[in-house]
């Protein structure tokens, strides 16, 4: 057999391999993960909670939080420069520092859709060049 014929007979076994894994895959995993989960997770979750409840009095809730939503145009900058003034959200006071993060424009449109979707309750989403504008109007 020569090599052309080899490749001719091993192809469909590779597809069909190629299936099985992605099958498989979904299967674990239920579903493909929202790309600012792990960002979400890794960075903000220690803090607001894997559910967005917060730390009582520490550190705000971000699950139908009524104060992103109102100063949505504050978001991207607030991650990247972090915060620090009393705020108050859904009616209660917070004033504890919250650290910048060092991430950049893609992880943070990222991050900020996951959070509309799973917390906010805000039906928009932005991009990458949304937040860029708005680093460039942070105080
Ligand atoms: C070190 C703990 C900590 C981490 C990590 C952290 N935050 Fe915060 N966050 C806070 C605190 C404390 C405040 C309140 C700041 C203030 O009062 O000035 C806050 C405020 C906020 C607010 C506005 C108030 C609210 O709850 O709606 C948003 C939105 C927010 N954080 C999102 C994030 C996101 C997104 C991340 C991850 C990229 C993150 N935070 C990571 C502690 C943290």
């Amino acid at each position: 057999m020569n090599k052309k014929k080899v490749i001719q007979y091993l192809a469909p076994f590779a597809i069909v391999g190629i299936v099985i894994v992605f099958v498989l895959n979904f299967i674990t995993h239920g579903s493909i993960q929202h790309p600012g989960k792990s960002t979400y997770q890794s960075r903000c979750a220690q803090c607001h909670g894997d559910h967005g409840e917060g730390i009582r009095t520490l550190t705000p809730p971000l699950i139908h939080a009524d104060l992103p939503v109102q100063q949505f145009d504050s978001l991207a900058c607030w991650i990247k420069y972090g915060m620090n003034h009393p705020i108050k959200v859904n009616g209660v006071d917070y004033d504890q520092p919250m650290y910048p993060n060092d991430i950049d424009e893609i992880q943070t449109a990222n991050v900020i859709n996951y959070m509309c979707k799973e917390f906010l309750e805000h039906d928009t989403s932005v991009n990458s060049i949304w937040v860029k504008e708005k680093w460039k109007t942070c105080k």
